[in-house]
């Protein structure tokens, strides 16, 4: 088992980087398997990234990496089917069925696994399939994809999911004529991914707006692409600066992607300073309560909603968090109730109670944000924190120990156990 074990009590402070994006690169080396060659850099060097390649590798791509480099040639690839095994090991794998699909007009696959966070069904991935002509079924197990022609059409999502905008892309880029999705993510990783697509000679625009519209293309080319900057990493160094009130300079970041985040911490009562891609905070008192409601981008992001119920935890006064998009994302509040922390939970709402000083003890990551939150928790308690489960963490943050020492923390990754 792996842990780490944080002294508390240490001001974060200096210059870091913020790595590239998780949820960017997941898509986008799926965007892989449509070939022929595909040189991303800027890839975080993460379990859930490392998971993906492994697929790749086992679908019969050419996988080669170097640090954040990662060359993807997909001539040889031969297998449409994901085993299960891996499939259950992250929630992302999903959108690898959309590029199978255009790869083979064949995909097999079960349903994802990745941090117990809620329900997390696939009914909008599998309906958008359906649109375009893709029949689905599922036996043994398996939900089993065929098509004989993949045909754009007008698709609805009945609420705007990011996975499910985005295994819809990869699926239409090759259909015959347009595909249009209606209310689509606006998330800026979709971006990205039409970004990178276009790039390998897709037509798709919108991206970014609630209508994106995919021009089937016959044939796609070799491209690169960078990987845009984490925006749920950066917020999460914001906050673990703000909770020692510490002052901390973050370069390689996009502010305009974290927009509300930026402005609830001023709400605290956090300095910020952004020049360019750099973004500069600074804390010299203790931060006030706020209230926060998760929604889909622009709105605050749910990804960050623990670890702001961990910074409002050591806040003045009452904070009430609201978190609209899953139903089992609270489950750190009492993991840090361990640690002192004051709060309860009705619902989708959570009342958090500020306390002074939080003090260390053992805690258990229960997912990867939440993981995050009680390092963030553990930076700024009383004592020594032993955080538990942290390959929770390890699966979408890279070298979060190394930042955070360079910065003054005392973290340490500890195995023990078998
Ligand atoms: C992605 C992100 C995740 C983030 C989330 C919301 C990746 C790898 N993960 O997850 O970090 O928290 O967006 O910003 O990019 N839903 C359905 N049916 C579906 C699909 C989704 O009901 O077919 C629901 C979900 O249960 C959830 C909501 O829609 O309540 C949002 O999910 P979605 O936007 O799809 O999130 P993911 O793509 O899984």
């Amino acid at each position: 088992m792996l842990s780490y074990i944080i002294e508390g009590g240490h001001k974060l402070e200096g210059k870091t980087y913020v790595s590239g994006s998780k949820n960017a690169s997941l898509p986008i080396l799926a965007a892989g398997i449509l070939g022929p060659k595909l040189t991303l850099y800027n890839v975080p060097q993460i379990y859930d990234t490392e998971k993906t390649i492994q697929i790749l590798n086992l679908l019969g791509c050419k996988v080669k990496k170097n640090k954040g480099k990662v060359v993807i040639e997909s001539n040889n690839i031969k297998e449409f089917k994901i085993p299960d095994k891996l499939m259950r090991e992250l929630r992302s794998s999903v959108v690898l069925a959309g590029a199978l699909i255009t790869r083979f007009k064949k995909a097999v696959f079960s349903y994802p696994g990745g941090c117990d966070i809620g329900v997390r069904p696939i009914d909008l991935h599998l309906k958008g399939f359906e649109k375009l002509g893709i029949i689905v079924k599922e036996e043994e197990g398996y939900i089993k994809c065929s098509a004989d022609k993949i045909i754009g059409t007008d698709i609805n999502l009945d609420f705007p999911s990011v996975g499910a905008t985005e295994n819809i892309m990869l699926a239409a880029v090759m259909a015959e004529g347009e595909t249009t999705i209606n209310n689509a993510a606006l998330e800026p990783e979709i971006v990205d991914l039409q970004k990178a697509l276009n790039k390998m000679g897709a037509k798709i625009k919108g991206a970014g707006t609630s209508i994106i519209s995919i021009r089937g293309v016959k044939k796609l080319k070799d491209a690169g692409h960078n990987i845009m900057p984490d925006r749920i990493e950066a917020g999460t160094l914001l906050a673990m600066t703000a909770i020692t009130c510490g002052n901390v300079e973050l370069t390689n970041t996009c502010p305009e992607h974290i927009i509300p985040v930026i402005h609830k911490l001023e709400e605290m009562g956090c300095k910020i300073d952004i020049e360019k891609d750099i973004i500069k905070l600074s804390v010299n008192k203790r931060l006030k309560a706020t209230d926060i409601k998760t929604m889909p981008y622009p709105g605050f992001p749910t990804d960050l909603q623990s670890v702001f119920g961990g910074l409002l935890t050591t806040a003045k006064g009452t904070s009430m968090i609201v978190e609209n998009i899953f139903e089992n994302r609270f489950k750190y509040l009492s993991e840090l109730k361990r640690m002192g922390a004051k709060n309860t939970i009705e619902g989708k709402m959570a009342i958090i109670k500020g306390v002074k000083k939080l003090s260390g003890t053992e805690v258990d990551a229960t997912d990867l944000r939440g993981g995050a939150t009680l390092i963030l928790a553990g930076l700024a308690a009383r004592g020594k924190t032993k955080v538990n489960n942290i390959e929770y963490i390890l699966r979408g943050y890279e070298n979060i120990d190394n930042k955070l020492n360079s910065l003054g923390a005392k973290i340490k990754q500890i195995q023990w156990g078998n």
